[in-house]
């Protein structure tokens, strides 16, 4: 059985894990800053973060830890979302230095929704809607065709 912890705030990363889980059919969904006490029947973990100003989601790292010092008989793999694709490479990598070397890390794109946050974090997200609409870029989405890419892959 596959285990999707996933680690966000406003929804997406919850969404993409929902998507994914979609396409492993033997598969179980958890928020990954919940505590989970019964891994016997897992074999592969999956953990999603978002990108908050260029980092992982506090949680991923110390879950990371904490599995790590269970020597658990499992496969690691990793998903980031995040609004700027354009550093991708930048935030996969940081999962990367986290995980097994044998772990496939994916992209899944992202989501800016002003109206699934409060205070500042609505504030941040209207800003970057903001500066994209600027350049003329597009705004960030969930990529379903990465998704299936990395189901072939783990
Ligand atoms: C406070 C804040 C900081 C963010 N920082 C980054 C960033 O540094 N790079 C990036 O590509 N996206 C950034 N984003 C965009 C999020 O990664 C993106 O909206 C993602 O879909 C959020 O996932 P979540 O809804 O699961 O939290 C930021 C969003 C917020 C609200």
């Amino acid at each position: 059985m596959k285990l999707i912890l996933y680690f966000g705030q406003t929804g997406t990363t919850k969404k993409a894990a929902e998507m994914l889980q979609k396409q492993l059919p033997d598969s179980l969904i958890f928020d990954g800053t919940k505590k989970l006490k019964d891994y016997s029947s897992i074999d592969t973990i999956i953990l999603g973060s978002h990108i908050h100003m260029g980092k992982l989601h506090k949680g991923f790292k110390k879950k990371m830890k904490k599995l790590a010092k269970k020597k658990l008989n499992v496969r690691y793999h990793a998903f980031i979302v995040s609004a700027n694709a354009n550093e991708k490479g930048k935030y996969m990598n940081l999962a990367r230095e986290i995980l097994p070397e044998d772990a496939y890390i994916g992209y899944f794109g992202g989501e800016l929704d002003p109206a699934r946050a409060k205070g500042i974090t609505k504030m941040v997200i209207q800003e970057c809607i903001r500066r994209l609409q600027d350049q003329n870029i597009s705004l960030p989405q969930l990529d379903e065709l990465a998704i299936e890419d990395f189901v072939e892959h783990i």
